[in-house]
């Protein structure tokens, strides 16, 4: 929820998910959404990105190409889409600044059991009016211009993948918010969710070491107000 009231989604990967609450796993549930910020099209991240943007009205902001994928597919219907790509801010919603940054990792869309381009995998920053800015990296692996996201836009708080096999893990997540990122807060994420993503926030704690900033390790569920 931002200041104007509006509620952003990314990566919705809610019914699917594993590790979501029973309770929460009711789309209907969700109420208001104005925005949902896709990464990458892996199904874990794009998720419940077209039952929402159905049921809510919501806005689908994507990497250009993923975005044609998903109209030519019939996913996600083309007045629903804003296809966009890197660095160039837009402002989807009134009072929130998104830039499309780089990511590394893959991108392709299953559906209906064919493998489909899904553009370039990204991350996200995210500026509210209150001057509050969030980095979502989406999946990746650690890469240089990380330290460029972290002096340009200078995130207060970074969401970052911990997982490992598919992307960083604890040591890589920890170098990227010590060395390259340096925001106020971090966020872990995509860990735990199937067995091959075994990287855990205890791991990613002893890594950042004495790391001066503030590590939140929220549950399914849980919320948090910046
Ligand atoms: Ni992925």
């Amino acid at each position: 929820m931002t200041p104007e009231g509006k509620v952003v989604l990314i990566d919705p990967f809610i019914s699917g998910n594993p590790t979501t609450p029973e309770a929460m796993k009711n789309l209907d549930a969700l109420g208001q959404v104005d925005l949902i910020l896709v990464t990458h099209g892996h199904g874990d991240h794009l998720g419940d990105t077209a039952a929402i943007a159905a049921k809510t009205g919501a806005k689908v902001a994507v990497h250009a190409d993923m975005g044609s994928t998903l109209q030519a597919l019939g996913i996600v219907p083309k007045e629903s889409l804003i296809r966009f790509n890197k660095s160039g801010p837009i402002t989807p919603v009134k009072g929130v600044t998104v830039i499309m940054v780089h990511a590394e990792h893959g991108s392709s869309i299953m559906h209906n059991d064919q493998v489909h381009p899904g553009g370039e995998p990204v991350g996200f920053i995210v500026e509210l009016s209150d001057g509050e800015t969030f980095y979502h990296a989406g999946d990746t692996g650690v890469f240089a211009d990380m330290a460029f996201i972290g002096s340009y836009y200078q995130p207060e708080v970074a969401f970052l993948p911990i997982g490992g096999h598919f992307t960083m893990d604890p040591a890589h997540a920890a170098y990227a918010t010590r060395e390259l990122l340096q925001p106020d807060t971090v966020m872990p994420i995509h860990y735990g969710t199937n067995p091959m993503i075994k990287g855990t926030p205890e791991e990613f704690k002893a890594a950042l070491g004495d790391w001066s900033g503030e590590l939140v390790v929220l549950q399914p569920g849980d919320t948090r107000t910046f």
